[in-house]
């Protein structure tokens, strides 16, 4: 018998985050599915385990003698086998399946019969005839799921992009992030650089990484840079809220590598970075699809005590379809064009009537096409109404100590006239919107923000009531928001 607080403690464990995102009850009971980690990698079985719960299937996060399916990926039969006779085989000994049966029962919605082409596969002998892949040149020409069949190779390069962002060379940022974009377009897992000859964005740099990586298993450069002591200290000086690498790296060369050492230095913090620091590790901590919901609600209801027939829109990842996010991003507009005019004030008076609010900072509209014209402003910061904040989410009492947690809030009013493009623009990913960008000007001859697209050979602007409207003006096929995910 298991003492009660221990098995509450492994079923919590069981569903861990994805609870909140809907787990069904198992629908299945002769079905217990282990996914091997081995290849596939631990975000992408992550993934894949938490789509199967979603569908009522039962997941193990353990190899045990329940366990009725093994899903592989990119496993020979032989390397199977070894591995199931290493875990002391299981009886009676469970099917050892490629993930090919698991997709199929994905959307089947229910386990689909095992047949001889769901086994695991022998290797024939010999080196095998890669395929070479091939894929369009614009992130924004493809289509990019959240199922990513080469997350070691794209969680190394945005590593690098992450790094290079940090020591402010936005070149190779973007290089190594059009790389990992066209990774995650793949659709399956790069097994040789010899299938990747001929692919766009794919810079002499990047393709070493890859190389070292798919031969040794890591990158050394990847692994140095994880390790040193500068990228550690940016990246837990920049997980304050408000700071950014500059002012990092200010602090870094006055001898300040954390918290602990900010705090001590007696540096002098804006508003910002004092709610930042604060709220550290509340911030830093992943936002659920469960809590972004639970924030649409009060923003809903912000928005229409304040203003009857306004609305609001979650973009951002959540958008995308992704389960988790660093921040919750909303769209809020009103049908009737200029009734929306005053509108972000209210809300934030609401909110802080209420006391959701831990911080906000609200900038206000300074986009007026007849004045600023079609140029999109420096940066890819846009011109909307806009609210930064950190809202006080209320915590269900039986799920923690605390009553709240604070989660990173942006609000953003755009006039129903440019809402399309503020969608658009707002939904991401953002490698996704820059390389919409980059399409427009150098496609097109057209420029394209968050507020409108404007033809630079007809010197007219381009009208869109739909996110529909402006891929058919940039004469891009529509791809939908959970295939942004570039
Ligand atoms: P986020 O930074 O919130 O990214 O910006 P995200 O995709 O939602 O990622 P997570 O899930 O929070 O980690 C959302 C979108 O808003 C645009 C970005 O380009 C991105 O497409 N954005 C953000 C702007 O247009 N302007 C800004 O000032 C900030
Ligand atoms: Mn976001």
């Amino acid at each position: 018998m298991v003492p009660l607080k221990r098995r509450k403690l492994s079923d919590t464990g069981m569903c861990g985050s994805n609870s909140s995102a809907g787990t069904e009850p198992t629908r299945f009971p002769q079905v217990v599915l282990f996914l091997l980690e081995r290849k596939m990698g631990a975000s992408r079985r992550a993934f894949l385990s938490q789509l199967a719960r979603r569908k009522g299937f039962q997941v193990e996060q353990m190899f045990s003698g329940n366990v009725t399916h093994v899903v592989c990926e990119n496993v020979s039969g032989d390397d199977g086998r070894l591995w199931l006779g290493s875990q002391g085989g299981g009886r009676p000994s469970p099917h050892l399946l490629d993930v090919s049966w698991f997709t199929e029962s994905m959307r089947a919605g229910r386990p689909v019969e095992v047949l001889d082409r769901h086994q695991l596969q022998e290797r024939p002998s010999g080196e095998p005839e890669l395929e070479e892949f091939s894929v369009a040149s614009y992130a924004c020409q493809r289509r990019t799921s959240l199922e990513n069949h080469n997350s070691s190779l794209t969680d190394a390069l945005s590593l690098l992009a992450e790094n290079a962002e940090l020591n402010d060379e936005e070149g190779r940022g973007v290089a190594f992030r059009r790389a990992a974009a066209l990774l995650k377009a793949l659709p399956s897992a790069v097994l040789g650089v010899s299938q990747l000859r001929g692919l766009p964005c794919l810079g002499e740099h990047s393709l070493r990484v890859i190389k070292e990586i798919l031969e040794t298993g890591t990158s050394s450069e990847v692994e140095s840079t994880r390790a040193s002591e500068r990228f550690k200290a940016l990246k837990a000086l920049t997980g304050i809220f408000g700071v950014g690498a500059k002012t990092a790296d200010r602090w870094i060369r006055e001898g300040i590598h954390d918290l602990q050492q900010l705090r001590a230095s007696g540096q002098v913090l804006n508003r910002a970075q004092r709610a930042g620091l604060q709220h550290y590790a509340d911030i830093n901590q992943p936002v659920t699809r469960a809590e972004a919901d639970a924030i649409q609600a009060v923003v809903e209801k912000a928005v229409s005590s304040v203003l009857r027939g306004a609305q609001i829109v979650l973009a951002g990842g959540f958008r995308r379809g992704k389960l988790s996010g660093h921040d919750v991003d909303f769209l809020i507009t009103h049908p009737e064009e200029g009734r929306e005019v005053g509108l972000m004030p209210k809300v934030v008076s609401w909110l802080e009537a209420q006391g959701f609010l831990l911080y906000q900072k609200t900038t206000r509209n300074s986009y007026l096409e007849s004045i600023d014209g079609p140029g999109r402003p420096p940066s890819n910061m846009d011109r909307f109404e806009r609210c930064f904040s950190i809202f006080k989410l209320p915590v269900a009492a039986e799920s923690s100590q605390r009553a709240w947690r604070a989660v990173r809030l942006d609000l953003v009013v755009s006039p129903i006239s440019q809402f399309a493009f503020a969608l658009l623009g707002w939904t991401g990913s953002k490698l996704f919107e820059r390389e919409l960008r980059r399409w427009a000007g150098h496609e097109r001859g057209m420029s394209l923000s968050s507020h409108a697209l404007y033809d630079n050979k007809q010197g007219v602007y381009l009208r869109a009531a739909s996110e529909e409207e402006i891929f058919t003006h940039l004469g891009l096929e529509f791809i939908p928001p959970s295939e942004r995910n570039a």
